[in-house]
């Protein structure tokens, strides 16, 4: 029998009673602020998804028995909303989270759902709060759909219960200041993912693994991890960041190089992005900010290894490394520690070097709407 699909047709809302003074936008930091409301839609095996409900922020009522909580059946998303020049507020390359959430739905085997209801039901949700988007620029409201097997009890199978929930959190452009470059220790004695796994998936079973990693290399005085997968070392991701190198080339080029999408990457938005920029670049359709005198930036999605870091390091020709994701837009890495020793990248005024600093830059710039680009930033 045919169950009902998510309808944002069908959205009801219930609007906070009382609204929550929002706070300096100097005192945000990631994700501990939500806005006045949510949105819920849940499923059920024999109806389907039931109509769509926007209302005040609150906690969940689901059983502790939940698949959720019992084996982690959560994937998610996150993107942002900026308030444009005009007044108007923008998201960046939502399509892309939409097809991302639902890989990550299947591979957790919850319910489907038509995503262009989602992004609806997202744009109603960001409208209905839209005074929570910070006006300062690097600003903006972090939105994170969410999806919850809620199915009860301890068999070990499929979810039949779900709980979509959207939430809005107004944020900074990131915990740490973008203008000081970041240390990352290289760990191999746990990996983020491995092939075959759930490491190209949006699912929160990818990142809580990573919590005493992360906790042990602070205590070594590293602020983040880079992690590495096989006996060769490859670089995979820098904390929950996709990874970018750029080497000089004896051409006068630079390469940029990041890890393919073989099931053990995370496909990133802003990963997705800063390839397509320099692509963009090398073939003149754009020119990135700062790098008019590099003509040539060659991309490559392939594997490298610690081995090639040091190499490149050790030949002058490492120039930069750096994170990409939608919570830090750019992160700078100006220190790589690895078997007790440290990987030093050249220093630049400012924190960013110039590869780094030409993205960020630009992906801002579309994001906040001053510049078009390929209809990336739209609501
Ligand atoms: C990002 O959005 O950049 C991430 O790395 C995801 C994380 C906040 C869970």
């Amino acid at each position: 029998s045919q169950v009902a699909d998510l309808d944002a047709s069908k959205l009801t809302v219930t609007l906070a009673k009382t609204l929550k003074p929002i706070p300096p936008h100097e005192t945000l930091t990631f994700g501990n602020t939500m806005s006045d409301h949510m949105l819920i839609a849940e499923f059920d095996p024999e109806s389907g998804w039931s109509s769509p409900e926007i209302k005040p922020y609150a906690p969940l009522n689901v059983y502790a028995t939940s698949s959720c909580i019992q084996y982690g059946t959560t994937a998610f998303e996150g993107m942002k909303a900026y308030l444009g020049p005009d007044g108007e507020p923008r998201l960046f390359r939502p399509d892309m989270n939409m097809a991302r959430l639902t890989r990550s739905v299947d591979r957790m085997a919850l319910p489907p759902f038509n995503t262009d209801q989602v992004l609806a039901l997202i744009k109603q949700l960001i409208l209905v709060d839209r005074r929570w988007i910070p006006l300062a620029s690097e600003y903006s409201l972090y939105v994170r759909p969410t999806v919850i097997g809620t199915g009860t009890g301890f068999s070990v199978a499929a979810s039949d219960h779900a709980t979509l929930c959207i939430m809005l959190s107004p944020t900074g452009p990131t915990s740490a200041p973008a203008s000081k470059p970041i240390s990352a220790l290289a760990v191999s004695e746990t990996v983020r993912a491995w092939p075959g796994g759930t490491g190209g998936h949006k699912v929160a079973l990818n990142y809580s693994p990573g919590f005493l990693p992360l906790r042990v290399a602070q205590k070594q005085g590293y602020e983040q991890i880079i992690w590495l997968l096989g006996d060769d070392m490859k670089l995979t991701e820098a904390g929950a960041m996709n990874l970018f190198v750029a080497v000089a080339r004896d051409d006068g080029g630079i390469d940029l190089l990041t890890p393919p999408l073989d099931g053990t990457i995370l496909p990133g938005v802003t990963r997705d992005s800063v390839l397509t920029l320099a692509n963009a670049h090398t073939a003149r359709e754009t020119t990135l900010p700062g790098l008019e005198e590099t003509l040539h930036l060659h991309t490559h999605e392939r594997p490298f290894t610690m081995t090639d870091l040091l190499r490149w390091s050790a030949d002058g020709k490492l120039l930069e490394v750096f994170g990409v994701g939608t919570a830090v837009i750019i992160a700078s890495i100006g220190k790589i520690g690895f078997k007790g020793e440290d990987i030093i990248l050249p220093t630049h005024e400012g924190g960013l070097g110039p590869i780094a600093k030409a993205f960020r830059t630009r992906i801002l710039d579309i994001q906040e709407g001053r510049e078009q680009w390929k209809n990336w930033s739209i609501l």
